[in-house]
Formats: C-alpha cells, structure tokens, sequence
C-alpha cells in the first residue's frame, strides 16, 4: 500500500519544495547543490535532529520544473527527478543515474519454518516494507559496495549485511551475526563505478539498513517509527561524502595533545597504591604514557561522583602527585544514579524530578553497577545543566577526562520499557524515541560542564552514541575480547566508525575479556600506535595486561611501538587539526584516498593513518610473513628498510613478531617529534620533518599545524600553520612557507631528515642546504 499516491502540486519556500501527493505532502530541501534532504512528517510536523545542529544557510541556486508525470529539480551538481508514490531518481549533472528508488516487487527471502529460531536467535526481523512504518528502498547494482554505519561488525563492505541501530550492551563476544551494537550511526556510503554517494537516514527510533540481504535487487532503510528524515549527500568522492555528512552531523573537534598519548586502563586499578604503582611502573621503565584510568572501583559504593576514600584516601593529593609525573588521570562515570536517600545527587535530581519516569509519573529504577538506580533524564536541558556542573566534583579533584560508559543506557533487570518516559524540554518523549540519543545527550551534558569548568578542550570517551555525538566525544568499541578475530574485526570497524564522523576512536588493546596472550598483545599493540585513542584495558578478573605483564619481549615490543607513538604526535595532531575542518578520519580505508583503485574496495587488514602512511598489521597468530596490497598511482617506502616498491603491486612481507608492515608514501612528509615519556615533558623548540624521497619524480606537500595543545585560543587566531612542498626531479627542493603566525611558540629550528636521499641536492627555499652525514638538514627560524 502506497503511502503517497499521485503527484498534484509543489510550491517552492525559500530552499524547500513542497510537494503534495494524494495522501501526503513531503517536503525537499536543497541543503547544499550536493546535498538534499527528503523529509515526510510522518511523526511529527517539523524536523527533529538530535545530530544536524546549527546548519549554516547556503545560498542555492536551483531549478524546477513539472511535466506532466513528473517533478525536475535541478541544482549545480544534481538532477532529482520526483514521480507518483514519492518514487526519486537521482542523477549527476550529466544524467548518469546515480541513486534510484526501487520500483520492482518485493521480495525478502522466505526462511523455511524450521528456521526461525535461527533468526529469533539472530534478533532479525522477517519483515517485509509494510512491517516498517518508515521504509525507502533502493535499486541495487551488482558493482555496488557499502560503508560507513559507525561500529558494526563483520567486514569493511557492508554489502549483503542486515544491520539495526538500537544501542546494545550485549557482553557476550561480539561476531559477525551480531546486527547491533553500542552506537547507531544511521549513515550509508555507497560507491559504484568509483562514484560514491552517501545516505544520513536521520531518525533515532530503532532503524535498519538492509544492503542486499534480504534480496540483491534493492538495498533499504527503515524505522519502527519517527519521520522520514533523509539526506542524500553527493560526492563523487568519499572524501567529499564524508565532509559533507560532517558539515551536516559535525566534526571532531580539535583535541587536548596528550589525548593522543598512550592510555592505560584497566577494571580496576583498585586503590592510590596500585595506581602509583602502574604510574612508576611506566616511568621507571621508560615507556611513554599520558593517560591513566580509574574504572568503577574508585567511586563509593558505584555512586557517582563519589570517591572510596577507603581505597583514594586523598584523591586530589593523589591526581596532583600523578600531575607532576606527567600522568593525566580519567574517571569512568555512568549515568544510572544509585537510589540511597543519603546520597546528595539521588537526592538532588530526585526532588528536582530529574529522572525518567515510568508512564506513571513514577520514577523509573532499574538495576546496574549500584544496584538499584533512576536514570538522568538527559533529553532534558535542566537535567543537561546539572549533570555539566556536576562534572565540576571530579575537576576540583584534579581529573582531566570522563569516560561515559553504560549509556546505551544498558540496565540488568531487563531492558528499559518503550514507554518509560523522558520529558524532552516539554515534549515528553518514549523511551523507544529517547534511547538512541540518551548517550548522545549525556556527552553534550558532559561536555558543556568540562568546557565551563576548565576552559579546555573536553576529553570526554563514550560508549554509546548518535550521529553528531563527535562534536562532544571520542568513542571506543566497548567490550571486546582477547581474541585474534577480535583483533581482526576492529580494523574494519575502527575504518567505518572514521567514514561515519568519528574520527577519533579506539578500541580496548589487548582485548578487553578474556585473557590476552603475550603474541596476541604484541601485534594489538602495534595497530594501537596508529589508531586515533590508544589505550589498552582489560576486564576485571583476567590476567594483568600492562606493557610488561607478560615478559622482556612483549614488553620490548610495547616500548617500540609505543615510542613510535609518540614520534608521530605531530603527525596525528596535524590529522586532527584537518578533521576538525573536514571530517577526513585519523585512520580510514585504502578507497578513502585510492578510490580509483578497485583493489581497494575490500580491503579488510591493512588501513591508512592519514594521506602518507598505510598500516598492514599482523592479525593472526604465528604469520610468519603477510600480504601486502599497495595502492597504485603512488610508490611506497617500507618504513623499516627504505625499499621502495611500485604501488599497484601485491608484495609479501616478512613479519618477525616485532616487525608491523608500516610503508611511507613516496615525495611524502611526515611531522614528527623527539623521545618524551609523556606529551609536554620537552618544550618543543624543533621541528622534525621526516622526508620520504622515492626515486620517481613526485610533488607534494604538507601542512603542520601548532598551538598551545589545550585551550580554545586556537578559535580567536593563537595558532601556527606551515605549508611545506617538497619536490623530486634532479634535485631535491623544499619550500617552506608560514601561513599563520598566531601562537608564540618556542620554536628555534626547523629539522629535515631526509630517506633515500641518493646523493641528490637539497635545495630549501631556494638556498643550496648543506647535508650530515646522516642526512639531516637543520635551519635557523
Ligand atoms: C563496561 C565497560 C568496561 C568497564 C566495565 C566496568 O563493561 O564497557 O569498559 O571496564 O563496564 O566499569
């Protein structure tokens, strides 16, 4: 049964084309000429973003025009064509069909009967588009491939999989046949013919997205409920898709520098000595660390911004202690607030009616860590301002982060009912509306009161999220296991969460249940170095997972590693200063910046960490030796030997348990940074360009980025920007320029250290540069 009917009329409102069908007026909006969303009020009247905030107005021109059985809208770069039954085509300026509605019959595959436990097991629906009471499906190709949908398991192509998105602490080892997990990031990149598209389906009710599984003629979306709430956002390139989802959602914004440091964590370091321990530990032994945590134990009785003062007898004493280490320490907060009439925040938000109720009225209890416990109506911006000043307790103690965990909200006694209630500033809302943003709500909350209380950037790590949690959050993927499969699967996720906004995201190194193996830990930590959050932590009861837990080898292995870390801050922090501007992930897919390059596609063990290195870890045990594609159209340098090799090219490399395949990108540059056991331990007064030469002629540049690594000066201007160009021919040129000159650093030199030089000239902003021995070239600023 059709929901639209006939095609009657439009009329065009600013950027928004309404159009009337025979039994529903929908609503087109040209948001930008690549980006145009398609909304139907089926739930309420105006659109409803919890993600898209603060949309900046473009102006727009476009075209359109009605024929007889159908509606054109024409922009600069696309051609919608609209027709009965709201059936869309979409089309690039050219007229090559880019996206098209399904118009077939549908045809979701019968299960026999014997099946069905199977896929009650699997949490599948057999549903069929009258079952969803939002549904849009799509034309499949057989040449399509699909990424993106933020942390979900199985492969980086996300064809042929059925997914849902309702936020789910399921603790029992994530596989492939899990269809959900702790966030829902309802958004699809599609590429065929090396033409990518993305779909933001932005509706936070439980949503599907079908690419193919229940029939290879279409690919759908899907709601139990809410609006149809869609963006169709153009590329042709990923990049552009994934910069125009982030200019709608938000992106990651610039981070405090030690964020990016080696985190230690574990469940739980249980009282000051311990900690102390640790902190000594990683000191005495030289191996660099920023960050420690302190899990659930540390609070009194799982209460909330409480301290066991039993076990932290002085809790600032111990955080200032740590402080002049150079030790940053965060504390996991959860949002279910124990129910103890002697307890300040139970009863605070209490007599302020802060926490979700039952349909009743009736304070909603559950149970979690605490026990017995309400929710923060977080939905709430009272609620939102009293949970930011509450964050205040833990500052004054001296803490530099908050970890959000447990906010799907995941509860013990069963899962939260669709009608408990959350009062949405005056619109009360279910629980089935609230639940995909009730973390989402909890980071804003937390963000907002880091940001009052300290002036600094937020470090704020989630568990669950929403399209847009990125502007307040870094998430990690919850909690895995010390498997290899494990190890495995969170390349691809790591990859997709990128694509999907969250650029700045991690899993648990080493596996989180489950005893870790020392092997095991010796190649996690070897992705761990390249991936945006770095931090290892392991569940309570299984064995010590610290660097030197197991023996010298994996101890050495975790130094090397983590010391290249910290060689690479500048680096990284260079990607984070362009994410924050574009979106463009820390570490993302080969097809991100090979997209021409059909080999790419389906690349599931081998990443990139930026534009310049591409990462092949070693994901199972005992692999002697591994594959390598690189990608063509660029020469690659392996990082260890400096051989250069052809890109387009399948390579085997040989992989003793300490070697991580890392392979430099030729022409390229890489900013770096001299040894620190912690991030700030050395005034930086040199730049370390690392230059890759390859012996073809190439071109390229690099932009570094600098400021005072914490506040929020870079916004009014405090910040230095260098663009360096490097070219290869006969000689070798360098040129430097300075493009911003905001912050007053420390800086006295420029290095240059260049790789596979071959006795060529270097000539650096048209000076003849004089060359060490070992091919560093060193200038005055
Ligand atoms: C949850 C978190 C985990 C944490 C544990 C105890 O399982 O995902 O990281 O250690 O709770 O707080």
């Amino acid at each position: 049964m059709n929901k639209y009917g006939k095609l009657i009329d439009y009329a065009i409102n600013d950027n928004d084309v309404k159009i009337k069908f025979e039994k529903q007026d929908v609503s087109i909006k040209i948001i930008k000429s690549d980006i145009i969303n398609f909304f139907v009020p089926f739930f309420r009247n105006e659109r409803n973003s919890k993600a898209v905030e603060n949309l900046k107005k473009y102006t727009i021109k476009f075209e359109v025009e009605k024929s007889n059985d159908f509606l054109k809208i024409k922009t600069e770069k696309l051609i919608i064509d609209i027709f009965d039954n709201f059936l869309v085509n979409i089309y690039d300026i050219e007229g090559n069909i880019l996206c098209a509605d399904y118009k077939g019959e549908y045809k979701p595959f019968k299960r026999r009967s014997g099946d069905f436990s199977l896929a009650e097991a699997e949490g599948h629906n057999i549903n069929s588009e009258n079952e969803y009471k939002v549904y849009v499906s799509k034309k499949m190709e057989d040449n399509m491939y699909f990424y993106g949908l933020g942390e979900k398991t199985g492969h980086l192509n996300k064809k042929s999989y059925h997914y849902v998105n309702w936020n789910t602490d399921n603790p029992s080892p994530h596989g492939e046949t899990f269809d959900r997990l702790y966030k829902s990031i309802p958004f699809l990149i599609s590429i065929k013919d090396t033409t990518a598209f993305g779909i933001f389906f932005d509706n936070h009710f439980k949503t599907y997205f079908d690419m193919g599984h229940d029939n290879k003629e279409y690919y759908y979306f899907a709601a139990d409920d809410g609006n149809l709430d869609y963006y169709f956002i153009y590329g042709p390139e990923v990049k552009k898709v994934v910069e125009g989802y982030t200019k709608l959602t938000g992106t990651v914004p610039l981070p405090q520098l030690w964020t990016l440091g080696y985190q230690q964590c574990r469940w739980s370091y249980e009282n000051d000595e311990r900690l102390m321990e640790i902190a000594n530990n990683f000191r005495e032994r030289g191996i660099p660390c920023d960050t420690l945590y302190l899990d659930i134990d540390y609070m009194d009785g799982y209460r909330v911004f409480t301290w066991d003062k039993n076990k932290f007898k002085d809790p600032s004493g111990l955080l200032k202690r740590l402080r002049d280490m150079g030790f940053k320490v965060v504390t996991i907060i959860d949002p279910g607030v124990k129910v103890d009439t002697e307890y300040n925040i139970y009863k605070d938000g209490l007599e302020n009616g802060y926490f979700a109720k039952d349909n009743e009225g009736i304070t909603y209890r559950n149970e979690v860590w605490p026990g017995t416990s309400v929710f923060p109506d977080f939905l709430n911006s009272n609620v939102r301002k009293w949970w930011a000043k509450n964050q205040k307790i833990m500052m004054d103690n001296g803490v530099s982060g908050i970890w959000n965990d447990m906010n799907e909200p995941a509860s013990f006694n069963g899962p939260l009912p669709d009608d408990v209630m959350f009062d949405n500033d005056g619109i009360p809302v279910m629980h089935k509306e609230a639940h995909n943003v009730y973390a989402h709500f909890m980071d804003k909350a937390t963000y907002e009161g880091i940001k009052c209380e300290t002036g600094k950037r937020p470090f704020i790590v989630t568990r669950a999220c929403y399209s847009g949690t990125q502007k307040y959050s870094t998430v990690w993927t919850g909690d895995n296991v010390s498997t290899w499969e494990h190890l495995r699967m969170s390349i691809p996720m790591l990859m997709n969460l990128g694509l999907s906004g969250f650029g700045f995201c991690g899993t648990d190194v080493g596996g989180f249940g489950h005893d870790a193996s020392a092997e095991l830990l010796q190649r996690w930590v070897q992705v761990g170095a390249f991936t945006p959050l770095f931090r290892n932590h392991s569940a309570m009861g299984t064995r010590d997972q610290e660097p030197w837990a197991f023996d010298e080898l994996t101890e050495e292995i975790n130094k090397k590693y983590i010391k290249l870390r910290y060689k690479l801050i500048p680096y990284l922090y260079d990607l984070m200063w362009n994410m924050s501007k574009n979106g463009a992930p820390v570490i993302r897919p080969l097809l991100f910046n090979y997209q021409n390059d059909k080999n790419t596609y389906e690349i599931n063990d081998e990443f990139m960490c930026g534009d310049n290195i591409l990462v092949a870890p070693v994901v199972e045990q005992g692999k002697k030796a591994r594959m390598v594609y690189l990608p063509s159209g660029d020469n690659w340098i392996d990082y260890w030997t400096k051989e250069e090799f052809k890109g387009g090219s399948y390579i085997i490399k040989e992989t003793p348990i300490d070697i991580c395949p890392i392979y430099i990108k030729a022409g390229s540059v890489i900013a770096t940074s001299e040894e620190q056991n912690y991030i700030g331990e050395k005034v930086y007064e040199k730049m370390i360009f690392e230059v890759f030469l390859g012996n073809k002629e190439s071109k390229s540049r690099y932009y570094h980025y600098l400021d005072d690594g914490e506040s929020f000066k870079y916004q009014i201007g405090e910040y230095n920007a260098y663009k360096i160009k490097v070219s290869v021919d006969d000689n070798v040129e360098i040129k430097v320029k300075t493009l911003e000159k905001g912050y007053n650093d420390k800086l006295r030199e420029m290095e240059f250290r260049i790789h596979n030089l071959n006795n060529k000239k270097v000539i650096i902003n048209g000076q003849n540069e004089k060359i060490s021995d070992n091919n560093i070239i060193t200038i005055n600023l």
